[in-house]
C-alpha cells in the first residue's frame, strides 16, 4: 500500500489521504487491511444512472502505532457524502428501544433534567431528540448537514440546523440558545475527520457540568465479532476507549463514563466532561482501558490476526453463496444496508448471485446497490420469495428473524454473514 507515497497533487479531487493521526499526531502506521477500490456505501444508483460513471475509492485500514486509532487512509469529501444522504435511521423496534435507553440513561445516571438543552450532531430525522423530549422534557436542537433530512426533522417539530457541527456552529448555537447540558453524537463522531475542531466546539458549548456523549462502533467489537463490513468510507475512525481517552484529554475534556451496547454490531456510549468540571472518571472506563491493553489491542499482532480472519470469512461466504446458486437455489439480499455495500463488493457478490435486495427505506427502493447493481425492492414488492436471504442488516438479526419466522418455516433460510457465515433455517433458534 502506498499511503505514505501519495502527494496531495496526485490524489483524487475529492479524496484526502491521511498521513498524520487525527488523535495523537503520530505518523507511524501499521497497514492493517486493504479492500481495494469500493464505491460509497450509500451511493445507491438510479436505474437510469450511467454505471460507467460510478466512482470507487480506496478502502484501506491503518492502525496508529502510537495511540491505536484505526483509521481509513482515504477521506472522501463530506460534501460528496452527506449533503443529500440516503441513510435514514432505521424505523426498527430495536433502534426505538435503544434511543429511549440513551435518553433514560442521561436522565437517570447523569441527571439531565427538564428544560436542559440537548444538542445533537448528526441528528438525522430527529428520532433521538424526540426521545429526549419525551423522556426528559429537554429543550432540543439538531445539527445535521443533510438538508433533505433536516427538513424532515423540522417537519416533525425538531428544530434542526442544516449544518456541520464545528467550532463555528457551536459558538453560534451557544450565542442563540445558551450552553448545552448534553451534546450528543450517535454514530457520527467516527465520520468526522477534524475531530479537534469538533471537540473545541463541544468544550465551548458545554455547561461547566455538561457532558459530551458519543456513540461509536467499538474497535474491540469490530475485531472480536469480525464486523468488517462496518468498514466503509463514512467511518473514518474505529476507536478504543484508551484512544478516545487520550483524545479527550488533549482537548480539555475528561472521560467520565462508558457503556457497552449491542447496537450496530457492538458500540460504546462514551461520555466526557470538561476537565475543569465536576465529573470524575468511572471505574468502568478504567476497567475497559486495562482490558484493551491486556487483550493485545495495543500491538500489531491483534490487527494482523483480524485481517487474516476477514479474508477467510469473505472467502467462506462467497463459496457458500456461489455453492447455493450452483445448486439451483435462488438467493436475495435482506436489507440493502451500508455495510452490505462493503460486504458484497469486497466478497465479489453481485447481481450474478443475488436476484434482488429488499429494504424498507423508501429512498433506496427502486434503485441499484452501489458497485454490485442489484435492484432494491420494497419487501411488499417481492412476488416470489427466494430460497435464501443473505442478511445484510445482520445487526438486526434477532428482530428480522423473528419477523420473518413464516419465511423461515415455510420457504428457506437466512445466511448470517459474520462472524462466520451461518445458515439459519426453520425454527428461529436453529443454527
Ligand atoms: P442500518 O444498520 O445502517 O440501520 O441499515 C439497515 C438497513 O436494513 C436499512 O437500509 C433498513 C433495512 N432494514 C430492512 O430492510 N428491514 C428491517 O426489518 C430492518 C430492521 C432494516
Ligand atoms: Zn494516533
Amino acid at each position: 500500500m502506498s499511503t505514505h507515497d501519495r502527494t496531495p497533487e496526485s490524489t483524487d479531487d475529492v479524496v484526502r489521504y491521511v498521513t498524520t493521526c487525527r488523535v495523537c499526531g503520530s505518523e507511524e502506521w501499521q497497514e492493517v487491511v486493504s479492500f481495494g477500490e469500493v464505491p460509497l456505501a450509500n451511493g445507491f444508483l438510479e436505474v437510469t444512472d450511467s454505471v460507467a460513471q460510478e466512482r470507487a475509492y480506496p478502502l484501506e485500514v491503518i492502525s496508529c502505532r502510537e495511540c491505536r486509532l484505526l483509521s481509513l487512509t482515504a477521506v472522501v469529501d463530506p460534501q460528496v457524502l452527506y449533503r443529500t444522504y440516503s441513510y435514514v435511521t432505521s424505523d426498527s423496534e430495536t433502534m426505538a428501544r435503544h434511543m429511549r435507553t440513551v435518553a433514560e440513561l442521561a436522565r437517570d445516571r447523569y441527571g439531565l433534567a427538564e428544560g436542559d438543552l440537548v444538542v445533537e450532531l448528526g441528528s438525522n430525522t430527529g428520532d433521538q431528540l424526540l426521545a429526549f423530549r419525551e423522556a426528559v422534557g429537554a429543550r432540543v436542537l439538531g445539527v445535521d448537514p443533510a438538508r433533505n433530512l433536516a427538513r424532515i426533522a423540522e417537519d416533525r417539530g425538531v428544530p434542526t440546523l442544516p449544518d456541520y457541527f464545528d467550532s463555528a456552529t457551536a459558538r453560534a448555537v451557544a450565542g442563540e440558545h445558551g450552553k448545552a447540558s448534553l451534546i450528543l453524537g450517535r454514530h457520527v463522531f467516527a465520520h468526522i475527520d477534524d475531530v479537534a475542531d469538533v471537540l473545541a466546539g463541544a468544550r465551548e458549548l458545554l455547561t461547566e457540568d455538561g457532558l459530551f456523549t458519543i456513540e461509536v462502533p467499538y474497535a474491540v467489537d469490530l475485531v472480536e465479532r469480525l464486523a468488517f463490513d462496518t468498514i466503509y468510507h463514512e467511518h473514518l475512525s474505529y476507536f478504543l476507549i484508551s484512544t478516545l481517552d487520550r483524545l479527550f484529554s488533549r482537548h480539555g475534556l475528561r472521560t467520565v463514563d462508558v457503556e457497552r451496547l449491542a447496537v450496530h454490531g457492538g458500540s460504546v456510549l462514551v461520555s466526557a466532561g470538561r476537565a475543569d468540571g465536576r465529573w470524575q472518571t468511572s471505574e468502568r472506563v478504567r476497567e475497559l482501558i486495562a482490558a484493551e491493553r491486556d487483550g493485545g489491542y495495543l500491538s500489531d499482532a491483534r490487527y494482523e490476526a483480524f485481517a487474516t480472519r476477514v479474508r477467510r470469512t469473505c472467502a467462506d461466504l462467497t463459496a457458500l453463496v456461489r455453492g447455493l446458486v450452483a445448486q439451483g437455489h435462488r438467493v436475495a439480499g435482506y436489507g440493502a444496508s451500508a455495510k452490505g455495500t462493503t460486504l458484497l463488493n469486497i466478497c465479489g457478490l453481485s447481481s450474478e448471485e443475488l436476484e434482488f435486495c429488499t429494504d424498507t427505506t423508501p429512498q433506496k427502493q427502486g434503485r441499484l446497490t452501489p458497485g454490485t447493481h442489484i435492484p432494491v425492492l420494497a419487501p411488499g414488492d417481492v412476488t416470489e420469495q427466494p430460497d435464501y436471504y443473505l442478511l445484510l442488516a445482520w445487526n438486526y438479526a434477532e428482530e428480522i428473524l423473528a419477523k420473518e419466522s413464516r419465511f423461515l418455516n415455510e420457504h428457506g433460510g437466512f445466511i448470517v454473514p459474520v462472524p462466520e457465515p451461518t445458515v439459519r433455517t426453520g425454527a428461529v433458534s436453529a443454527k
